[in-house]
């Protein structure tokens, strides 16, 4: 640390190696306690904390209030033996001050920096999000956002990639969420599009030949936003030409294992294991599988082929299905001892998805009990039980219902028997588990207007052994083409997604025709992109992480407002400069535009 006028040392740079030696340090007033007429202060700068104690003649801790920014000059100590605070990196010294100056007073604060819990609600504390930035917890993120930053760009300079910046005054890009735009003042009526990524510009930068470039690039989406979802938010962002899949899943699982090297160090010594999308529906009920646990959703129809059972025989012959999750004694610590109203409450789960509820079963000392049994053969008892696979004792909740909607229902009913059993510790972060999701499908159904849209975006390959579909007409065989896209997830949490790209102009064509563009269409919003294709485009791909959910997950905190210095709130307002906000008639004027009520 090199000195200046303002300091000596930063606080936590105060260490026994000083004892007796004059030191200059500054910073804000933390917490200032009084013990038996013995005044001491915590001084707070970026690194730490430091107790500063006035000797017993002194007055000067009078001028002192919580968050005036002060330079103190003193003799480093030892603490008194027992009074040392092993949390702390200066905690076995204080500083005896000989001199202290007021450089800047504060106004009390809304709320206390120098508390753990956040006493304000959250509101307030965006508000004033300058001064919740100053506590600690939160400047440890962003030590931690900004190592994970510098140790990507070290990662990706080191593989040969190029860091490229895209432009954020764009056109619209397609990632299915609706547009920033930004009014033309010399174009009136015309408009820009903040990009909801770079992904036609990156493809580009193949076209021009860069063959491999990252960036941290800045995406806008104007979306519901969630607890790990911003309208403004930052993507680790890469492309790479003459590859394939293996190659950008290799090149990533080996830059998720140096990040969290280099910036928790942790060694992430197994291979991420691929799922394909169909199985994770199928066994986790989700894209984004936690499997920190096991609770894997089991298909039991076949049990239920002939039931009398009214409400399995009917989802059945519609094509639906009889699901099921076990709770083997095996699978927890210890069995709960679950009363009806328990197991009951399990209905909440799945009530969003349109399930009337689950039927639970127990099994004691290898006797099955459940409130539908008495709809059920001895056959099909016996069958349950054998394919609920519970050996002696334990539980199972049964889902029926049309699919995919049954898998995604029981998915959200194994996070929360997850949550009941507390198979996962709250923020926990020592347990990583990693997974690839590959072969999504290229299209979803939207059975509102009847349409397909693209599932990752109308830039994604088809997969190759699917080919003959992708050229059918029927929207029947469309639905069933794989693509090749992936997402890496973690924890249940979906870290980023990325695809192999349509490099020839015919199959991007059809890619369009078949999510009903028209010519006329396509022309104005990817005529650009779809003319430079035709000029020697080299087989691509890449991907894009969430970096503000990686930093989330990596600092163990709950909302991805915690790791963005400036975010919105949940309904996308910023309350500390109250944005969005009205502009002068004046300006509006300059851009043509007049607002309807
Ligand atoms: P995708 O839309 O899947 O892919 O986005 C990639 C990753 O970005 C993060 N993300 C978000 N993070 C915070 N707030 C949001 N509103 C938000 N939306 C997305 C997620 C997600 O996994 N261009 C493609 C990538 C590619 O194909 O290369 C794209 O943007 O972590």
């Amino acid at each position: 640390m090199s000195k200046n006028t303002y300091r000596s040392h930063h606080c936590s740079e105060i260490n026994e190696k000083l004892e007796g030696a004059e030191v200059k340090i500054c910073g804000w007033v933390h917490k200032v306690r009084d013990h038996g007429g013995v005044f001491f202060f915590d001084l707070r700068d970026r690194s730490g904390l430091c107790q500063i104690v006035f000797p017993e003649s002194s007055k000067d801790h009078e001028k002192l209030r919580a968050e005036f920014v002060v330079s103190v000059t003193g003799i480093a100590k030892r603490r008194p033996d027992g009074m040392g605070n092993s949390q702390m990196a200066s905690g076995q010294m204080e500083v005896e001050v000989k001199s202290i100056e007021v450089i800047s007073e504060a106004e009390t604060p809304p709320f206390p920096i120098n508390t753990q819990e956040d006493t304000a609600s959250e509101n307030t504390r965006l508000k004033y999000r300058y001064l919740d930035l100053r506590k600690p917890h939160l400047q440890k993120i962003f030590k931690l956002r900004h190592e994970a930053l510098q140790a990507s760009r070290a990662y990706f300079t080191q593989k040969d990639f190029y860091e490229i910046e895209t432009p954020i005054l764009y056109k619209s890009t397609p990632e299915g969420a609706r547009d920033y735009l930004v009014p033309s003042r010399v174009y009136p009526g015309s408009f820009f599009a903040l990009p909801q990524s770079p992904q036609t510009l990156k493809q580009l930068l193949m076209v021009s030949g860069f063959e491999r470039y990252f960036q941290i690039a800045r995406c806008f989406r104007d979306e519901d936003n969630r607890a790990d979802r911003q309208p403004e938010f930052t993507q680790l962002d890469l492309e790479m030409s003459f590859i394939d899949q293996e190659d950008i899943l290799n090149t990533m699982e080996g830059f998720v294992k140096h990040l969290w090297k280099q910036v928790l160090n942790v060694d992430l010594k197994d291979r991420f294991p691929r799922i394909a999308y169909a199985e994770a529906m199928s066994s986790y009920g989700s894209d984004k599988p936690d499997l920190r646990f096991g609770l894997k959703i089991s298909n039991i129809s076949s049990v239920f082929e002939k039931t009398e059972f009214k409400v399995f025989s009917t989802v059945l012959s519609l094509g639906g299905a009889v699901t099921a999750i076990s709770i083997n004694e095996h699978e927890v610590k210890e069995l709960p001892e679950w009363s009806r109203k328990d197991l009951d409450g399990f209905n909440t789960a799945v009530s969003p998805f349109g399930l009337r509820g689950v039927a639970w079963v127990r099994v004691k000392d290898g006797e099955l009990s459940s409130p539908i049994a008495k709809f059920l053969s001895d056959e099909e008892k016996s069958q349950l039980k054998t394919s609920l696979k519970i050996e002696k004792n334990g539980y199972a909740l049964i889902g029926a219902a049309e699919c995919p909607t049954v898998f995604e229902a029981m998915g959200a009913l194994r996070l929360e028997i997850a949550r009941k059993l507390e198979l996962i510790q709250p923020n926990s972060t020592d347990n990583w588990k990693f997974c690839w999701v590959v072969d999504f499908p290229l299209y979803e159904f939207n059975s509102e207007d009847q349409r397909l849209y693209a599932a990752h975006h109308p830039f994604t390959q088809p997969h190759k052994d699917d080919m003959d579909l992708f050229f059918s007409s029927e929207t029947s065989d469309l639905r069933k083409v794989r693509a090749n896209a992936y997402d890496l997830a973690l924890n249940g949490f979906e870290l980023g997604g990325g695809s192999l790209r349509i490099f020839d102009p015919k199959v991007q064509g059809k890619m369009f025709a078949n999510l009903g563009l028209s010519p006329d269409e396509v022309t104005e919003k990817f005529g650009f992109f779809v003319e430079a294709l035709q000029y020697g485009t080299p087989p691509h791909g890449g991907i894009a992480f969430g970096i503000d959910r990686v930093i989330m997950l990596m600092a163990g905190t709950k909302s991805i407002r915690d790791v963005i210095a400036f975010p919105k709130t949940a309904s996308s307002l910023c309350l500390m400069s109250n944005t969005p906000s009205r502009v002068s008639a004046d300006q509006l004027a300059e851009l043509r535009i007049s607002p309807t009520k």
